[in-house]
Protein backbone atom coordinates (compact mmCIF):
# COMPACT_ATOMS: atom_id res chain seq x y z
CA UNK A 1 0.00 0.00 0.00
CA UNK A 2 1.37 3.40 -0.70
CA UNK A 3 2.36 6.08 2.30
CA UNK A 4 -0.67 6.75 4.17
CA UNK A 5 -1.10 10.73 5.39
CA UNK A 6 -1.88 11.68 8.84
CA UNK A 7 -0.01 8.56 10.86
CA UNK A 8 -2.20 7.12 13.14
CA UNK A 9 -0.87 6.58 16.38
CA UNK A 10 1.40 9.68 16.66
CA UNK A 11 0.09 11.05 19.91
CA UNK A 12 -2.26 10.10 22.87
CA UNK A 13 -5.69 8.78 22.59
CA UNK A 14 -8.30 10.70 23.53
CA UNK A 15 -11.11 9.56 23.74
CA UNK A 16 -13.33 12.65 24.97
CA UNK A 17 -16.04 13.99 22.34
CA UNK A 18 -15.92 17.64 21.32
CA UNK A 19 -18.45 20.04 20.12
CA UNK A 20 -16.82 20.50 16.58
CA UNK A 21 -18.08 17.66 15.61
CA UNK A 22 -21.09 19.13 15.41
CA UNK A 23 -20.57 21.33 11.65
CA UNK A 24 -19.95 17.62 10.41
CA UNK A 25 -22.86 15.92 11.68
CA UNK A 26 -24.69 18.48 10.01
CA UNK A 27 -23.81 18.11 6.64
CA UNK A 28 -25.16 15.09 6.05
CA UNK A 29 -28.20 16.00 4.06
CA UNK A 30 -25.64 18.20 1.88
CA UNK A 31 -23.44 15.20 1.19
CA UNK A 32 -26.10 13.16 -0.10
CA UNK A 33 -27.22 15.64 -2.15
CA UNK A 34 -23.90 15.63 -4.03
CA UNK A 35 -24.40 12.20 -4.70
CA UNK A 36 -28.14 13.36 -6.04
CA UNK A 37 -27.12 13.55 -9.57
CA UNK A 38 -25.43 10.37 -10.58
CA UNK A 39 -27.31 7.64 -11.68
CA UNK A 40 -30.77 9.46 -10.81
CA UNK A 41 -33.52 7.67 -12.82
CA UNK A 42 -36.37 9.26 -14.06
CA UNK A 43 -38.53 7.89 -11.81
CA UNK A 44 -36.92 9.76 -8.79
CA UNK A 45 -34.92 7.00 -7.59
CA UNK A 46 -31.64 5.63 -8.43
CA UNK A 47 -29.86 2.93 -11.27
CA UNK A 48 -26.40 2.65 -9.92
CA UNK A 49 -24.92 -0.71 -10.97
CA UNK A 50 -22.18 -2.48 -10.61
CA UNK A 51 -19.35 -1.43 -13.45
CA UNK A 52 -21.27 1.26 -15.02
CA UNK A 53 -20.64 4.16 -16.39
CA UNK A 54 -22.55 5.91 -13.07
CA UNK A 55 -20.57 3.64 -10.78
CA UNK A 56 -17.10 4.95 -12.50
CA UNK A 57 -18.78 8.41 -11.29
CA UNK A 58 -19.76 6.98 -7.91
CA UNK A 59 -16.19 6.00 -7.22
CA UNK A 60 -14.58 9.21 -8.75
CA UNK A 61 -16.30 11.08 -6.64
CA UNK A 62 -15.78 8.61 -3.21
CA UNK A 63 -11.55 9.34 -4.93
CA UNK A 64 -12.16 13.10 -4.51
CA UNK A 65 -13.81 12.86 -0.95
CA UNK A 66 -10.77 10.82 -0.05
CA UNK A 67 -7.79 12.98 -1.89
CA UNK A 68 -9.66 16.18 0.07
CA UNK A 69 -8.59 14.75 3.21
CA UNK A 70 -5.62 13.52 2.37
CA UNK A 71 -6.46 10.01 2.70
CA UNK A 72 -4.52 6.73 0.82
CA UNK A 73 -6.86 4.90 -0.83
CA UNK A 74 -5.92 1.58 -1.87
CA UNK A 75 -7.55 -0.55 -4.23
CA UNK A 76 -8.35 -4.09 -3.17
CA UNK A 77 -8.52 -7.04 -6.35
CA UNK A 78 -11.97 -7.62 -5.70
CA UNK A 79 -12.58 -4.27 -6.64
CA UNK A 80 -13.27 -2.12 -3.40
CA UNK A 81 -11.70 1.11 -1.88
CA UNK A 82 -10.69 2.10 1.18
CA UNK A 83 -9.47 5.41 2.08
CA UNK A 84 -6.90 5.29 4.77
CA UNK A 85 -5.78 7.94 7.98
CA UNK A 86 -2.88 6.26 9.00
CA UNK A 87 -1.31 3.00 7.61
CA UNK A 88 -3.11 -0.41 8.39
CA UNK A 89 0.35 -1.92 7.32
CA UNK A 90 2.47 -0.33 9.52
CA UNK A 91 0.37 0.27 12.55
CA UNK A 92 -2.66 -2.32 11.65
CA UNK A 93 -5.19 -4.21 11.08
CA UNK A 94 -7.55 -0.99 11.26
CA UNK A 95 -10.51 -0.11 12.61
CA UNK A 96 -12.84 0.26 9.17
CA UNK A 97 -16.53 1.82 8.35
CA UNK A 98 -18.61 2.33 5.42
CA UNK A 99 -20.75 0.76 2.81
CA UNK A 100 -21.59 0.70 -0.82
CA UNK A 101 -22.57 3.26 -3.50
CA UNK A 102 -24.44 0.83 -5.93
CA UNK A 103 -28.36 0.53 -5.69
CA UNK A 104 -31.44 -1.30 -6.65
CA UNK A 105 -33.10 -0.56 -9.82
CA UNK A 106 -35.00 3.05 -8.29
CA UNK A 107 -33.37 2.57 -4.61
CA UNK A 108 -33.49 5.28 -2.50
CA UNK A 109 -30.57 7.82 -1.80
CA UNK A 110 -29.80 6.21 1.71
CA UNK A 111 -29.39 2.46 1.45
CA UNK A 112 -25.51 2.42 1.05
CA UNK A 113 -24.58 5.98 0.57
CA UNK A 114 -25.35 6.95 3.97
CA UNK A 115 -23.08 4.66 5.61
CA UNK A 116 -20.23 6.23 3.35
CA UNK A 117 -21.05 10.08 3.88
CA UNK A 118 -21.55 9.18 7.54
CA UNK A 119 -18.16 7.40 7.87
CA UNK A 120 -16.52 10.56 6.14
CA UNK A 121 -18.01 12.91 8.49
CA UNK A 122 -17.33 10.87 11.27
CA UNK A 123 -13.34 11.01 10.40
CA UNK A 124 -13.78 14.68 10.17
CA UNK A 125 -15.30 14.85 13.13
CA UNK A 126 -12.88 13.29 15.13
CA UNK A 127 -10.10 15.39 13.08
CA UNK A 128 -11.64 18.35 13.82
CA UNK A 129 -11.67 17.41 17.45
CA UNK A 130 -7.93 16.39 17.37
CA UNK A 131 -8.12 12.91 17.68
CA UNK A 132 -5.07 10.88 16.94
CA UNK A 133 -6.29 6.97 16.44
CA UNK A 134 -3.83 4.36 18.20
CA UNK A 135 -5.60 1.89 15.41
CA UNK A 136 -5.49 3.50 11.72
CA UNK A 137 -9.28 4.04 10.79
CA UNK A 138 -10.64 3.05 6.96
CA UNK A 139 -13.94 4.39 4.99
CA UNK A 140 -14.76 1.55 2.63
CA UNK A 141 -16.43 1.67 -0.07
CA UNK A 142 -17.86 -1.82 -1.02
CA UNK A 143 -18.29 -2.66 -4.76
CA UNK A 144 -21.13 -4.02 -6.15
CA UNK A 145 -23.78 -4.68 -2.90
CA UNK A 146 -27.10 -5.01 -4.45
CA UNK A 147 -25.83 -7.66 -6.85
CA UNK A 148 -28.63 -5.97 -9.17
CA UNK A 149 -26.78 -6.30 -12.50
CA UNK A 150 -25.12 -9.54 -12.10
CA UNK A 151 -27.60 -11.82 -9.84
CA UNK A 152 -25.68 -11.88 -6.99
CA UNK A 153 -25.76 -9.66 -3.80
CA UNK A 154 -22.12 -8.38 -1.96
CA UNK A 155 -20.36 -9.61 -4.84
CA UNK A 156 -17.24 -7.17 -4.07
CA UNK A 157 -16.64 -8.41 0.01
CA UNK A 158 -17.32 -12.04 -1.22
CA UNK A 159 -14.78 -11.80 -4.13
CA UNK A 160 -12.47 -10.20 -1.53
CA UNK A 161 -13.44 -12.87 0.86
CA UNK A 162 -13.29 -15.82 -1.65
CA UNK A 163 -17.05 -16.54 -0.62
CA UNK A 164 -17.90 -15.98 -4.81
CA UNK A 165 -15.03 -17.72 -6.66
CA UNK A 166 -13.69 -15.11 -9.24
CA UNK A 167 -14.00 -18.29 -11.52
CA UNK A 168 -18.06 -18.18 -10.76
CA UNK A 169 -17.98 -14.05 -10.34
CA UNK A 170 -16.61 -13.55 -13.64
CA UNK A 171 -18.81 -15.60 -15.77
CA UNK A 172 -22.08 -14.13 -14.12
CA UNK A 173 -23.75 -12.56 -16.96
CA UNK A 174 -25.87 -9.13 -17.37
CA UNK A 175 -29.59 -9.18 -18.94
CA UNK A 176 -27.79 -8.26 -21.95
CA UNK A 177 -25.41 -11.13 -21.70
CA UNK A 178 -22.31 -9.27 -20.54
CA UNK A 179 -20.21 -10.90 -18.22
CA UNK A 180 -18.68 -9.60 -15.47
CA UNK A 181 -15.47 -10.24 -16.53
CA UNK A 182 -15.67 -7.96 -19.70
CA UNK A 183 -17.85 -5.59 -17.94
CA UNK A 184 -14.89 -5.16 -15.25
CA UNK A 185 -12.23 -5.42 -18.15
CA UNK A 186 -14.54 -2.52 -19.70
CA UNK A 187 -14.49 -0.72 -16.79
CA UNK A 188 -10.70 -0.11 -17.15
CA UNK A 189 -9.98 -2.44 -13.81
CA UNK A 190 -7.63 -5.62 -14.07
CA UNK A 191 -9.57 -9.17 -13.00
CA UNK A 192 -11.48 -9.48 -9.69
CA UNK A 193 -10.09 -12.00 -7.41
CA UNK A 194 -9.50 -12.76 -3.34
CA UNK A 195 -7.67 -10.50 -1.78
CA UNK A 196 -6.40 -11.85 1.59
CA UNK A 197 -3.74 -9.02 2.28
CA UNK A 198 -6.64 -6.26 1.90
CA UNK A 199 -8.35 -8.54 4.01
CA UNK A 200 -6.01 -8.50 6.66
CA UNK A 201 -6.13 -4.87 7.09
CA UNK A 202 -9.87 -5.31 8.45
CA UNK A 203 -9.25 -5.77 12.37
CA UNK A 204 -12.86 -4.39 13.00
CA UNK A 205 -15.53 -2.86 10.05
CA UNK A 206 -18.64 -1.24 11.42
CA UNK A 207 -21.39 -0.87 8.66
CA UNK A 208 -23.79 2.23 9.58
CA UNK A 209 -26.97 1.35 7.43
CA UNK A 210 -30.68 3.21 7.32
CA UNK A 211 -32.86 0.86 8.65
CA UNK A 212 -34.93 -1.35 6.66
CA UNK A 213 -38.00 -1.87 8.90
CA UNK A 214 -39.66 0.52 11.30
CA UNK A 215 -38.41 -1.29 14.22
CA UNK A 216 -36.56 1.94 15.18
CA UNK A 217 -39.67 3.64 14.90
CA UNK A 218 -41.84 1.23 16.93
CA UNK A 219 -39.19 1.84 19.60
CA UNK A 220 -38.83 5.64 19.51
CA UNK A 221 -35.21 5.65 19.01
CA UNK A 222 -32.73 6.81 16.51
CA UNK A 223 -30.06 4.23 16.57
CA UNK A 224 -29.84 0.57 16.74
CA UNK A 225 -27.19 -1.27 16.89
CA UNK A 226 -27.41 -5.11 14.56
CA UNK A 227 -26.90 -8.83 16.23
CA UNK A 228 -27.41 -10.66 12.79
CA UNK A 229 -28.21 -11.10 9.24
CA UNK A 230 -31.18 -13.93 8.46
CA UNK A 231 -30.07 -16.60 6.31
CA UNK A 232 -31.56 -15.31 2.68
CA UNK A 233 -30.73 -16.61 -0.66
CA UNK A 234 -31.81 -16.07 -4.81
CA UNK A 235 -33.06 -18.98 -6.70
CA UNK A 236 -33.51 -18.62 -10.76
CA UNK A 237 -37.31 -20.46 -11.94
CA UNK A 238 -37.02 -21.50 -15.72
CA UNK A 239 -40.50 -21.94 -17.30
CA UNK A 240 -40.42 -22.62 -20.99
CA UNK A 241 -43.42 -22.92 -22.96
CA UNK A 242 -44.10 -22.51 -26.83
CA UNK A 243 -44.43 -18.88 -28.59
CA UNK A 244 -47.55 -18.41 -30.77
CA UNK A 245 -49.79 -16.00 -31.70
CA UNK A 246 -52.04 -14.55 -29.18
CA UNK A 247 -54.65 -14.14 -31.54
CA UNK A 248 -55.41 -17.46 -33.65
CA UNK A 249 -53.92 -19.82 -30.78
CA UNK A 250 -57.15 -21.37 -28.90
CA UNK A 251 -56.67 -21.31 -25.21
CA UNK A 252 -56.97 -25.20 -25.03
CA UNK A 253 -53.92 -25.47 -27.62
CA UNK A 254 -51.66 -22.75 -25.45
CA UNK A 255 -48.61 -24.25 -23.41
CA UNK A 256 -47.92 -20.53 -22.10
CA UNK A 257 -45.16 -20.10 -19.48
CA UNK A 258 -46.79 -17.42 -18.31
CA UNK A 259 -49.72 -19.47 -16.08
CA UNK A 260 -46.68 -21.38 -14.34
CA UNK A 261 -45.19 -18.19 -13.61
CA UNK A 262 -48.40 -16.76 -11.82
CA UNK A 263 -48.88 -20.19 -10.07
CA UNK A 264 -45.37 -19.49 -9.26
CA UNK A 265 -46.24 -16.49 -7.71
CA UNK A 266 -48.98 -17.38 -5.78
CA UNK A 267 -47.10 -20.37 -4.57
CA UNK A 268 -44.35 -18.48 -2.94
CA UNK A 269 -46.59 -15.79 -1.11
CA UNK A 270 -48.79 -19.07 0.02
CA UNK A 271 -45.00 -20.58 0.80
CA UNK A 272 -43.84 -18.32 2.81
CA UNK A 273 -47.17 -17.38 5.26
CA UNK A 274 -47.25 -21.28 6.02
CA UNK A 275 -43.44 -21.09 6.97
CA UNK A 276 -43.45 -17.32 8.76
CA UNK A 277 -41.04 -16.14 6.11
CA UNK A 278 -40.84 -13.95 3.28
CA UNK A 279 -40.58 -14.29 -0.22
CA UNK A 280 -40.81 -12.39 -3.87
CA UNK A 281 -40.72 -13.15 -7.20
CA UNK A 282 -39.61 -9.40 -8.06
CA UNK A 283 -37.51 -9.71 -11.19
CA UNK A 284 -39.27 -11.61 -14.09
CA UNK A 285 -37.90 -12.10 -18.17
CA UNK A 286 -40.28 -12.48 -20.58
CA UNK A 287 -39.25 -14.10 -23.81
CA UNK A 288 -39.60 -12.47 -26.35
CA UNK A 289 -42.03 -10.28 -25.16
CA UNK A 290 -44.15 -8.92 -27.34
CA UNK A 291 -47.82 -7.86 -26.91
CA UNK A 292 -49.15 -10.10 -29.23
CA UNK A 293 -47.40 -13.23 -28.94
CA UNK A 294 -47.70 -16.00 -26.29
CA UNK A 295 -44.06 -16.51 -24.50
CA UNK A 296 -41.96 -19.07 -25.56
CA UNK A 297 -40.17 -18.63 -22.13
CA UNK A 298 -40.26 -17.11 -18.85
CA UNK A 299 -36.94 -16.63 -16.46
CA UNK A 300 -38.14 -15.69 -12.83
CA UNK A 301 -36.51 -14.77 -9.80
CA UNK A 302 -37.36 -15.62 -6.14
CA UNK A 303 -35.48 -14.08 -3.02
CA UNK A 304 -36.64 -15.91 0.24
CA UNK A 305 -35.39 -14.82 3.87
CA UNK A 306 -36.67 -15.96 7.31
CA UNK A 307 -35.26 -16.27 10.63
CA UNK A 308 -33.77 -19.70 10.34
CA UNK A 309 -32.60 -21.55 7.15
CA UNK A 310 -35.47 -24.16 7.92
CA UNK A 311 -38.17 -22.18 7.55
CA UNK A 312 -36.68 -20.55 3.88
CA UNK A 313 -35.48 -24.56 2.57
CA UNK A 314 -39.03 -24.99 3.79
CA UNK A 315 -40.78 -22.48 1.04
CA UNK A 316 -37.90 -22.36 -1.78
CA UNK A 317 -38.83 -27.08 -1.46
CA UNK A 318 -42.66 -25.67 -2.00
CA UNK A 319 -41.58 -23.43 -4.87
CA UNK A 320 -39.98 -25.67 -6.87
CA UNK A 321 -42.69 -28.00 -6.66
CA UNK A 322 -44.96 -25.98 -7.92
CA UNK A 323 -42.26 -24.65 -10.71
CA UNK A 324 -40.63 -27.48 -11.57
CA UNK A 325 -37.27 -27.12 -10.12
CA UNK A 326 -35.45 -24.07 -9.05
CA UNK A 327 -32.01 -23.18 -9.47
CA UNK A 328 -29.71 -21.69 -6.78
CA UNK A 329 -27.89 -18.78 -7.51
CA UNK A 330 -26.93 -17.35 -4.08
CA UNK A 331 -27.37 -18.57 -0.36
CA UNK A 332 -26.39 -16.88 3.20
CA UNK A 333 -26.65 -18.74 6.32
CA UNK A 334 -27.57 -16.65 9.05
CA UNK A 335 -24.65 -14.54 10.04
CA UNK A 336 -24.20 -13.18 13.69
CA UNK A 337 -22.46 -10.03 14.47
CA UNK A 338 -19.92 -10.08 17.32
CA UNK A 339 -21.99 -10.49 19.98
CA UNK A 340 -19.51 -8.59 22.54
CA UNK A 341 -18.72 -5.96 20.45
CA UNK A 342 -22.35 -5.16 19.67
CA UNK A 343 -23.08 -5.28 23.73
CA UNK A 344 -20.18 -2.47 23.58
CA UNK A 345 -21.62 -0.30 21.38
CA UNK A 346 -25.36 -0.81 22.85
CA UNK A 347 -23.62 0.34 26.49
CA UNK A 348 -22.02 3.11 24.27
CA UNK A 349 -24.54 4.37 22.63
CA UNK A 350 -26.97 4.94 25.68
CA UNK A 351 -28.23 1.19 26.02
CA UNK A 352 -29.15 1.26 22.17
CA UNK A 353 -31.42 -1.25 21.10
CA UNK A 354 -30.42 -4.90 19.33
CA UNK A 355 -31.74 -5.53 16.12
CA UNK A 356 -31.56 -8.64 13.57
CA UNK A 357 -32.73 -7.83 10.42
CA UNK A 358 -33.34 -9.14 6.79
CA UNK A 359 -31.22 -7.41 4.81
CA UNK A 360 -27.91 -8.30 3.50
CA UNK A 361 -24.86 -6.03 3.95
CA UNK A 362 -21.73 -6.50 2.97
CA UNK A 363 -21.29 -6.57 6.98
CA UNK A 364 -22.21 -9.99 7.17
CA UNK A 365 -20.01 -11.14 4.18
CA UNK A 366 -16.88 -9.79 6.80
CA UNK A 367 -18.30 -11.34 9.74
CA UNK A 368 -18.87 -14.60 8.52
CA UNK A 369 -15.30 -14.05 7.23
CA UNK A 370 -13.97 -13.63 10.80
CA UNK A 371 -13.69 -10.37 11.21
CA UNK A 372 -15.14 -8.60 14.28
CA UNK A 373 -18.28 -6.53 12.98
CA UNK A 374 -21.12 -4.15 13.66
CA UNK A 375 -23.75 -2.71 12.01
CA UNK A 376 -25.75 0.73 13.14
CA UNK A 377 -29.01 1.39 11.94
CA UNK A 378 -30.29 4.56 11.84
CA UNK A 379 -34.26 5.35 11.63
CA UNK A 380 -36.54 4.54 8.88
CA UNK A 381 -39.82 6.89 9.63
CA UNK A 382 -41.93 4.59 7.15
CA UNK A 383 -39.40 1.39 7.12
CA UNK A 384 -39.66 1.77 3.32
CA UNK A 385 -36.59 0.97 1.44
CA UNK A 386 -35.18 -0.15 -1.76
CA UNK A 387 -38.04 2.10 -3.17
CA UNK A 388 -37.19 5.95 -3.99
CA UNK A 389 -39.52 7.02 -1.27
CA UNK A 390 -37.03 5.46 0.91
CA UNK A 391 -35.78 8.55 3.83
CA UNK A 392 -33.87 9.17 7.07
CA UNK A 393 -34.84 12.29 9.13
CA UNK A 394 -31.66 14.55 9.21
CA UNK A 395 -31.80 14.93 12.86
CA UNK A 396 -31.87 11.26 12.56
CA UNK A 397 -28.90 11.18 10.40
CA UNK A 398 -26.98 13.14 12.68
CA UNK A 399 -27.82 11.17 15.79
CA UNK A 400 -25.94 8.21 12.99
CA UNK A 401 -23.25 10.23 12.98
CA UNK A 402 -22.85 10.94 16.27
CA UNK A 403 -23.02 7.40 17.77
CA UNK A 404 -20.74 6.25 14.31
CA UNK A 405 -17.98 9.01 15.33
CA UNK A 406 -18.96 7.63 19.27
CA UNK A 407 -17.90 3.84 18.58
CA UNK A 408 -15.17 4.68 15.78
CA UNK A 409 -13.82 6.65 19.30
CA UNK A 410 -13.25 3.98 20.78
CA UNK A 411 -12.36 1.15 18.51
CA UNK A 412 -9.71 3.37 17.28
CA UNK A 413 -8.58 3.77 20.68
CA UNK A 414 -8.15 -0.56 21.22
CA UNK A 415 -11.70 -1.02 22.12
CA UNK A 416 -13.08 -4.35 21.52
CA UNK A 417 -9.63 -5.48 20.14
C1 LIG B 1 -29.65 -5.92 0.09
O1 LIG B 1 -30.04 -4.79 0.24
C2 LIG B 1 -30.58 -7.00 0.26
O2 LIG B 1 -30.84 -7.38 1.39
O3 LIG B 1 -31.14 -7.45 -0.74
MN1 LIG C 1 -30.11 -2.61 -0.43
MN1 LIG D 1 -27.38 -1.51 1.59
Amino acid sequence: MSRSVGRAGSQECDIAAAQSEECHIAAIPARLDDLAHLGRARTGGFRRFAWTREDADLREWFLGEAQARGLDVAADRAGNLVAWWGDPDADGPGVVTGSHLDSVPDGGAFDGPLGVVSAFAAVDGLRADGFAPVRPLGVALFGDEEGARFGVACAGSRILTGALTAERAAGLTDVDGVTMAEAVERAGHAPLGPDPEALHRIGTFVELHVEQGRALVDLGRAVAVGTAIHPHGRWRIDLAGRADHAGTTRLVDRDDPMLAFARVVLAARAAAERHGAVATCGKVQVAPNGVNAIPSHVTAWLDARGEDAERVRAVVADVAAVAGGVTEESWTERTPFDPRLARRLAVLLDDAPLLPTGAGHDAGILSAAGIPTAMLYVRNPTGVSHSPTEHAEDADCAAGVSALTTVLRDLACGGAR
